[in-house]
């Protein structure tokens, strides 16, 4: 039965993946199927977390250093989990999440050459046992994600936030990172080809998703069920 159980979806990838056209399709899809469907983003997401993104993302916080903003990114996130998340998936709906833990993981603790424990025991309390059932990581090569998030910067007259303006080199090392993560936890982790046309990758995400929704024993419900 539709919307039976809740599910956790987490959208992963460097800039100008089409994280947010590929959720915007996938929610069109099951909301179709009769599933109730929350669409969010990180950071933000709930108010608090709202307030924190503009810090973040206008570069305010970047002059107090990667750890600062490793904490801000976290404190967000325990806002938006707390708020808006764990509420949502105890009510049954399926979350689809464009960023989550593993943004920090790679933007703050590899490229931001942050210890990998202090970004992991940052996560613990962020997301206060809420484990994404699914993550999808959209792939695709640094410099074409690049060219693609600069013309639509430029076609709707935005200027690069604080993270898009580093080094290219900088993006390949983390398209590396996203992939070795989901090297490291293929259960929760899968990749999927972002140079293929648009239809081609929906189709695929909308795969990986019936999939979890067939037996409908989920982590996250799991983790709510249990308090
Ligand atoms: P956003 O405008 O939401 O863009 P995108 O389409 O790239 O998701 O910007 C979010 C930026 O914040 C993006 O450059 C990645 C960065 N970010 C982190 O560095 N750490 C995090 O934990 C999250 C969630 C995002």
């Amino acid at each position: 039965m539709p919307g039976a159980a809740g599910l956790f979806v987490t959208f992963e990838g460097g800039e100008g993946a089409g994280k947010s056209t590929q959720i915007r399709h996938l929610a069109e899809s099951l909301r179709a199927r009769g599933h109730d469907v929350l669409l969010t983003r990180e950071p933000g997401g709930s108010k608090g977390a709202e307030a924190v993104r503009h810090v973040l993302l206008s570069g305010a916080a970047e002059a107090f250093g990667t750890r600062m903003e490793a904490i801000l990114f976290a404190a967000a996130r325990n806002d938006h989990v707390e708020e808006l998340i764990r509420p949502a998936i105890s009510a049954g709906m399926i979350v689809l999440c464009d960023r989550f833990i593993d943004s920090s993981r790679v933007y703050q603790g590899v490229t931001g050459n942050l210890e990998p424990e202090f970004i992991e025991t940052l996560q613990r309390v962020a997301i206060n046992g809420i484990v994404p059932d699914c993550t999808l990581i959209l792939d695709l090569p640094a410099r074409t994600g690049l060219e693609r998030a600069r013309r639509r910067g430029a076609a709707g007259d935005v200027a690069p936030d604080r993270f898009e303006k580093e080094e290219m080199e900088t993006h390949e090392k983390r398209r590396e990172a996203f992939l070795d993560i989901a090297s490291r936890e293929p259960e929760r982790c899968h990749v999927i080809d972002a140079t293929q046309p648009e239809e081609q990758i929906a189709a695929l995400v909308r795969e990986h998703v019936d999939r979890l929704l067939e037996p409908k024993v989920t982590n996250s419900l799991a983790e709510v069920s249990d308090e």
